[in-house]
């Protein structure tokens, strides 16, 4: 069976593209589901591309990840939690209770940005983290999540 693949993408992910292009790219939000899809498709794994600026939905969405992983439809998710990284209680709560495997993304390598960037509530319930390979993080993630 063809296992889901989650991307999700937390707040002003939307504005990929225009957002400060010296640091997140040129590339949009749809240019990087597009990435997501070839990579997918290349390692056998269906597409779930998704982004809200509600820490609450991406909590609701780590809950539905971890039901669909328990139940063997799907492989885990990569998530670019945004700003909610540094803030979010309540998403390093979402991943330890619903059981998701989880690879934390950043576009841009968050440790060497301003100091409130370095702290993150996702890292200690990730599988893994991928930060500074810009938008092809994205890409490696998902082979990456291929071989968990
Ligand atoms: C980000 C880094 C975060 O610090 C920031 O708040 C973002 C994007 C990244 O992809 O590099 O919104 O997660």
């Amino acid at each position: 069976m063809t296992k889901i693949a989650y991307v999700f993408n937390g707040p002003n992910l939307n504005l990929l593209g225009t957002r400060e292009p010296q640091i997140y790219g040129a590339q949009t939000l749809a240019d990087v589901e597009a990435l997501c899809q070839q990579a997918c498709a290349a390692h056998g794994l269906q597409l779930d591309f998704r982004q809200s600026n509600n820490e609450g939905e991406l909590v609701t969405w780590i809950h539905e990840a971890g039901r669909a992983q328990a139940e063997g439809q799907a492989a885990g998710v990569i998530l670019n939690a945004g700003a909610y990284t540094h803030t979010s209680i309540a998403l390093h709560d979402a991943i330890k209770g619903a059981g998701a495997t989880v690879i934390e993304l950043h576009i841009s390598n968050v440790h060497a940005r301003e100091a409130f960037r370095h702290h993150s509530y996702i890292s200690p319930v990730a599988k893994a983290v991928m930060a500074g390979f810009g938008v092809k993080g994205y890409v490696l993630a998902i082979e990456g999540l291929a071989q968990f």
